[in-house]
């Protein structure tokens, strides 16, 4: 099918969106297709998930049922039936791209998905790829087997690259104001993926390929990676030197030009900033480069944890306590503040430690009232309510989200003590330790 026909077809909003995976990113582009007219239809493996939405109910916390509903009105429909890719004009691929045991790229979600997709693909349908991977990828997986059905990329079917960003719970950006970068196989694919995201995007940014689409979605996470390993770096340093880093960053913050301020914490958290940078470094060595920056960063912030819980038992020793036996409570377990997301939360690798070491964990958070089946951990644990009878019972209380939600000043009046990873307690006190 000629380019314009299908640009053409987008344009008119006679377009069927298909959207694969209907996870943290899929979810909010569904609502935008839905809302500005387009019919759509969300292709999700998770049986569960795909009931709920089509029930009208949000899983996710900061998106509110009540437009899960509207976009159901609109023209949404969910399914696990795969067969429906053939209806589809689009398909934007939003599925799963984590790091496998040996912190290598897990691309098993991205193929599995296209592999589903392949005996549904036909002429005259984009295929857009939103997760974040290597520089690569759309080229070498998605482009053999889209042409393995015969069809032509470029000619009969279009495929491009269009990195997701997205910064949950931070209320001044939604999917239509966050800028979209989009880089094409060829000419007519990136045509064709420039109408897609034009559609639906206030601004959208070309770039002549898909690999450099790839490259700068690491490059923003790479960038971040390494500029908070950095901060964590001089976190230990300033601590050492008795001087506050959060003060410091707060001084420096005030430099009008030349200085981005990035804030220490207990590590790193998150699907994106852990793992993404990994994926560079795993592709850099087929053409002998290491990545020293992401290694580095990655080791100062995966050694973030213990420094903290160490920074915990010198607290503790100070009291003339031990932490084997010590009764703590964490407060905020999602890996940011705001937000219900626990994916490789920094918090659970401080919980882990300290079960280690034998204290008795218990946890605080209003987002996350129970704690989550997850991949590698389990705590059969829910959220312990912050009353002032209960905080007065903990030893400590390891402050590892900074939710706006608590109650910071009765937290500091009946807590014994706090341990503080985010520079919440400005000023000196005897019941609280920065760490
Ligand atoms: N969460 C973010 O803030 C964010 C931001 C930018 C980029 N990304 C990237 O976007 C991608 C998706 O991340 P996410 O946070 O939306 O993940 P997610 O886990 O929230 O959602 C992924 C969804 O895909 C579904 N899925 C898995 N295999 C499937 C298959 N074969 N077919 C159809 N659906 C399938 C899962 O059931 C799930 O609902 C990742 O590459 C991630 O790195 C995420």
């Amino acid at each position: 099918m000629d380019a314009n026909i299908l640009i053409e077809k987008i344009l008119n909003k006679k377009a069927i969106i298909g959207i694969l995976g209907l996870g943290y990113v899929g979810l909010p582009l569904v609502l935008r297709y839905a809302e500005i007219g387009y019919k759509v239809l969300g292709i999700d493996i998770d049986a569960d998930k795909v009931a709920k939405l089509n029930q009208g109910k949000s899983y996710i916390a900061h998106i509110p049922s009540a437009k899960i509903e509207m976009s159901l009105k609109q023209g949404f429909e969910a399914t696990t039936d795969f067969a429906r890719v053939s209806e589809a004009d689009a398909l934007i691929l939003c599925v799963p791209t984590p790091l496998n045991k040996y912190r290598e790229p897990d691309l098993t979600f991205v193929t599995d998905t296209t592999d589903m997709i392949v005996p549904y693909l036909r002429n005259g349908q984009v295929l857009s790829l939103e997760s974040t991977t290597y520089p690569g990828t759309t080229e070498e997986e998605l482009l053999p087997r889209a042409e393995s059905t015969g069809l032509k990329v470029g000619e009969d079917i279009f495929l491009v690259y269009s990195p997701e960003r997205e910064d949950p719970g931070n209320p001044n950006y939604e999917t239509r104001t966050i800028p979209k970068v989009v880089g094409g196989h060829t000419e007519a694919c990136l045509e064709v993926g420039k109408a897609l995201y034009e559609s639906a995007i206030d601004h959208v940014i070309v770039v002549s390929s898909t690999k450099a689409a790839e490259m700068t979605k690491l490059l923003e996470n790479i960038h971040r990676a390494v500029n908070i390993g950095l901060v964590n770096e001089m976190k230990i340093v300033a601590d050492r030197m008795g001087i506050d880093i959060h003060e410091v960053i707060r001084a420096a913050s005030t430099k009008p030009f030349g200085f981005t301020p990035y804030y220490p914490g207990p590590g790193l958290g998150g699907h994106c900033i852990p793992i993404d940078p990994f994926y560079l470094t795993w592709k850099a060595r087929e053409y002998d480069l290491n990545t020293r920056f992401i290694e580095l960063a990655g080791e100062v912030n995966t050694n973030m944890p213990r420094w903290v819980i160490s920074k915990t038992m010198d607290a503790l020793n100070e009291r003339g306590k031990s932490l084997k036996g010590a009764k703590i409570l964490v407060l905020g377990i999602a890996y940011k503040k705001n937000i219900d997301d626990m994916r490789e939360s920094p918090a659970v690798a401080l919980m882990e430690l300290l079960v280690e070491k034998g204290a008795i964990v218990h946890y605080t958070d209003p987002y996350v009232p129970v704690f989550p089946k997850m991949r590698k951990h389990h705590f059969d644990l829910s959220s312990v309510d912050p009353t002032s009878k209960n905080i007065s019972s903990y030893d400590v209380l390891l402050l590892a989200t900074d939710h706006a939600k608590f109650d910071y000043d009765m937290l500091q009046k009946h807590a014994k003590l706090i341990v503080d990873t985010r520079g919440v307690y400005l000023d000196a006190c005897d019941n609280v330790v920065k760490a």
